[in-house]
């Protein structure tokens, strides 16, 4: 896109031609469905509705994931549920969540008067009751008082911190199964894996076989903070899952990995994504979009920020789409 010109005047002599900074074409598409700009909030950090519009203009943002959602509310683990790190945070929520329906009655509405374009997460400990889920969803995509809000499906593989559940995201038969039982919602379905297996690629592989539209890389770290005076965990569930910019280069190996395995298979790049920097490394690992998560926890504002940055890291470095950094480091 070509840069506009503006002429100034000086106070001597013919006036002085100031290039505009171009405009930055920011619009992506990720696993068939096309946003704005490359900026969402991950699943679990924006809470399960609208409660960030009061820092964030939720329209303005490429998507809001919600926090993971089964068909039934859920209490999530004992207190306490986070713990800061020097890295980031530490996190044992264990998926509370108020279950589909009274989500849908309670704060999609507010999602879809806020403009968010709404990824819904689901989770399940059982490949039937991701099914369920997927089928209940159906049923609201389809609700007439509620046309077009929800966007995608991502579908949680990999939460740390459910008590005795391996992940799906660490089984790549498991995962396929789950993500084959989830074509039901009849959205486009992005499948949230997991750092914490040698095995990404051949998992990824397994889901977009199984039809996923894109991967979502990653979820959380396996972790474990022991607080010295109690000789006990500071989690109220054990173990957690480990987030925030220490994870920066966890999640861009991963993109990269898997972007140089399947370079056909839309990326979202989710990892320590707190500035510029952080998003355009995943952008140019491979990713068509990013999610910003821990950053959320520490200042509300990130997931506009981390936009604000990238688009004028876009304007300084003369990138006049977004687009043309997605695989960059690749070519
Ligand atoms: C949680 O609610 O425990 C975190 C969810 C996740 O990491 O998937």
């Amino acid at each position: 896109m070509p840069s506009r010109a503006t002429t100034i005047p000086i106070a001597a002599g013919s006036p002085a031609i100031v290039a505009e900074p171009p405009t930055v074409d920011l619009t992506t598409t990720v696993g068939g469905v096309s946003l704005p700009n490359p900026v969402m909030c991950a699943a679990g950090t924006a809470g399960h509705g609208a409660e960030l519009s009061a820092f964030v203009d939720l329209s303005r943002l490429g998507a809001v994931v919600v926090k993971s959602l089964s068909v039934d509310p859920w209490p999530g683990n004992p207190a306490p549920r986070v713990h800061p790190l020097s890295t980031g945070m530490i996190n044992s929520v264990g998926l509370e969540g108020p279950g589909l329906a009274a989500w849908a009655d309670a704060e999609l509405p507010q999602l879809q008067r806020a403009g968010a374009r709404v990824v819904v997460s689901i989770w399940g400990r059982s490949i039937e009751d991701y099914a369920e889920a997927a089928e209940a969803l159906a049923v609201l995509v389809g609700r007439h008082d509620q046309p077009g809000a929800i966007v995608a499906l991502e579908v949680n593989l990999s939460c740390p911190n459910l008590a005795g559940k391996s992940m799906f995201a660490h089984d790549a038969p498991a995962a396929a199964q789950v993500m084959a039982a989830t074509a039901v919602a009849g959205l486009p379905r992005w499948a949230k894996l997991s750092p914490n297996t040698d095995r990404l690629v051949q998992v990824a592989t397994a889901c977009a076989e199984a039809g996923a539209d894109a991967v979502t890389l990653t979820n959380t770290l396996l972790g474990l903070v022991i607080d010295i005076e109690t000789r006990r965990p500071v989690l109220g569930g054990g173990g957690g899952g480990v987030s925030g910019p220490g994870m920066g280069p966890i999640a861009v190996r991963a993109v990269w990995d898997v972007a140089r395995a399947l370079p056909q298979l839309p990326i979202i790049g989710a990892g320590g994504v707190c500035d510029a920097d952080s998003a355009v490394q995943l952008l140019m690992a491979g990713a068509s979009a990013v999610q910003v998560g821990t950053a959320t926890f520490a200042d509300p504002r990130a997931p506009q920020r981390v936009l604000d940055d990238l688009t004028r890291w876009c304007h300084d470095h003369g990138v006049t789409s977004v687009a043309e950094l997605c695989g960059a480091s690749h070519r």
